[in-house]
């Protein structure tokens, strides 16, 4: 991974082939050496990562590398062993999806997670008024999700219909219809495009863009190189638990990516302790 100028920084703040691209005090978003283990398998053995405001951010990895566990603990619904996440610059204390939420911090998990015997619109606002105290009024609910979805899908879906009984694509916008109503600093989505079509990805690609415009941030995780390559302004490398690494959209090629993933060295459980 040497001699590229200018793009690949070392989340621990040495260079590889260039200047540090973050690292000071503007992250929106900054995970410090997070370890989480189940058990005797140890999901994450020293995760790092800068995330800027107004950018998509992707955490690329392969299957089993630590990628949902991140997720998990961004979304409060499990606690890092050792780590921090810190948001502009402040250090989370208190892991639970609601004091995440109220920070401004929304995942879309990967699995798609709908409440079937339940209307469209319902699952949408599902959750909503524990968390926000209703800052969109009910009368105004139609017309946002109607809007939200128009953003991300082409697809008509109907407020009305059962969600259970949509195609799995459907119920996928529904559910990133739901993170995208509570407009969060922060959005997370992993794998969210897994059930969707080349076209239905590209329209939501866009929504997804035109989201961090304004000084959002997008942690988009993906093992899907192709996508990764359309859509990242930065990637974060994750294997076997470590970020080996990160680089920004003009630097970034399949062959980088792949390379980044097959150079990582190997480390011995020996040294891993603490
Ligand atoms: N609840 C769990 N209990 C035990 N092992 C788990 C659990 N969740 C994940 N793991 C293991 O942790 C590792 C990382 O998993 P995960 O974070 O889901 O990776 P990814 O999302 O990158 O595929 C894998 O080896 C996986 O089997
Ligand atoms: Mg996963």
């Amino acid at each position: 991974m040497a001699g590229e100028a200018g793009h690949l920084y070392r989340t621990d703040n040495s260079t590889v082939g260039g200047c540090i691209v973050t690292g000071n005090g503007h992250n929106l978003l900054e995970i410090r050496d997070l370890r989480k283990s189940y058990g005797e398998t140890r999901a994450l053995r020293g995760m790092n990562l800068q995330g800027q405001a107004g950018t998509v951010h992707t955490v690329f990895g392969e299957n089993g590398s630590g990628k949902s566990t991140m997720v998990k603990i961004l979304s409060g619904i499990i606690t890092p062993d050792a780590g921090q996440v810190l948001l502009a610059g402040e250090a989370l204390t208190h892991f639970s999806p609601k004091a995440v939420a109220r920070l401004g911090i929304v995942p879309v998990m990967q699995e798609v997670l709908v409440a079937p015997n339940r209307s469209v619109i319902e699952n949408i606002f599902l959750g909503y008024d524990g968390l926000f105290r209703r800052r969109i009024p009910r009368d105004q609910r139609r017309e946002k999700a109607q809007e939200i979805l128009a953003r991300i899908t082409r697809t008509p879906i109907d407020l009305d219909s059962l969600t259970g009984v949509l195609p799995l694509a459907q119920q996928q916008l529904v559910v990133i219809a739901r993170a995208f109503v509570h407009e969060p600093r922060i959005l997370v989505l992993d794998e969210a495009t897994a059930a969707l079509d080349i076209e239905e990805r590209e329209t939501l690609f866009g929504a997804i863009r035109s989201f961090v415009a304004d000084g959002r941030l997008v942690i988009y995780i993906s093992h899907r190189v192709d996508e990764v390559l359309s859509l990242s302004d930065y990637v974060t490398v994750l294997h076997v638990g470590r970020d080996v690494g990160s680089v920004s959209s003009e630097a970034l090629t399949a062959a980088r990516l792949l390379e980044m993933v097959s150079t990582a060295p190997v480390h011995e459980e020996a040294n891993d302790a603490g």
